[in-house]
């Protein structure tokens, strides 16, 4: 069934109302990307605090053939939320004769302008993008033979923005995808520091308060709501016992704030969180990963282990 953007506005209302009235308040992240907030984010992955994103980069160019030489001939690669599909180009550089590579992403323009540019760089590569949430249900492209092994790719860490629980249920839902002797590549980041940590969540330029900020200017101009921009700041903190990463847009003062006729009442001081960023030890996310009927296989990290790529197989 085909949404519409009154559909998508709906969904946003209603979670947005419930997600601020109940304490403590939230915003799903999923509203964070708008695409003023994908430009954004898009300049969080270029700062030199944020190490996520050339760490893996680094990882990716050691552990390609060996990443290959598991995924083998004729295999169907599925890349989870592909967006310009960056880093998969290090893949397919060193990649074996694919099946076909499957770019899934909820934005379409997005997707079908890189599948054109993939396309172009790689000539013999059979590129079918799906447009789609991938933790919804969607429907793979039939390929011939039917039967090639899948390897799900979720690259950048992404799977550190679901709760644990969260994160166990994506995971089941990629056994399914995945299937018998399928695999998962994965982005994980790895426990560390809380400076190195916050510096990356709150850097110096401001660029991560203004991505969560842009959230109060989308509801602004998409809800109806009456936020006033300079009377909220913003907060990102490590939590050790819970590595996570917690980020929130703060009240400054004592304030009334009216979306759609509802008026929330915020206390100086009172946060609304906007994300949390799960940060894993190998172990811990082995673990995570049992429970979900995958085993890893293979690690790679980077020389200072800030961040690790890694290859699970269906159990
Ligand atoms: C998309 N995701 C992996 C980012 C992260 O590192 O958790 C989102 C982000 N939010 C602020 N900075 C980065």
């Amino acid at each position: 069934m085909s949404t519409t953007r009154d559909d998508a506005n709906r969904g946003f209302l209603e979670d947005a109302l419930r997600t601020l009235g109940t304490i403590p308040r939230s915003v799903p992240s999923k509203y964070l990307y708008d695409e003023h907030g994908s430009q954004l984010f898009e300049q969080i992955c270029q700062l030199d605090e944020y190490y996520l994103t050339r760490t893996e980069a680094v990882i990716l160019r050691d552990c390609a053939d060996e990443v290959a030489e598991r995924m083998g001939e004729g295999c169907l690669l599925i890349e989870y939320g592909s967006g310009s599909s960056t880093k998969t180009r290090i893949l397919l550089d060193r990649a074996p004769a694919l099946a076909a590579y499957v770019p899934i992403d909820i934005s379409r323009e997005f997707l079908m302008q890189s599948a054109e540019s993939l396309s172009a760089r790689y000539p013999s590569l059979d590129v079918r993008p799906v447009c789609a949430d991938y933790t919804g249900d969607y429907e793979l492209p039939k390929l011939d033979p039917a039967e090639s092994r899948r390897v799900v790719w979720f690259p950048g860490s992404t799977i550190g923005n679901l709760t644990p629980g969260e994160a166990t249920a994506f995971l089941a839902h990629v056994t399914v995808v995945a299937g018998h002797g399928g695999g998962l590549l994965i982005g994980v980041d790895l426990h560390k520091d809380a400076r190195t940590l916050e510096a990356a969540y709150d850097d110096a330029q401001g660029v991560s308060a203004e991505f969560a900020l842009n959230l109060l200017d989308r509801m602004n101009r998409e809800l109806g709501a009456d936020f006033r921009r300079e009377d909220f700041g913003y907060h990102a903190a490590y939590d050790e016992r819970e590595k996570r990463i917690e980020m929130a847009i703060v009240s400054r003062s004592d304030q009334r704030v009216r979306i759609d006729g509802r008026e929330f009442a915020l206390a100086a001081g009172e946060r609304i969180r906007t994300e949390y960023s799960y940060k894993y030890t190998l172990e811990g996310f082995a673990e995570l990963a049992r429970g979900a009927g995958l085993d890893v296989e293979r690690v790679w990290t980077d020389s200072e282990s800030l961040f690790s790529v890694q290859y699970l197989v269906v159990a």
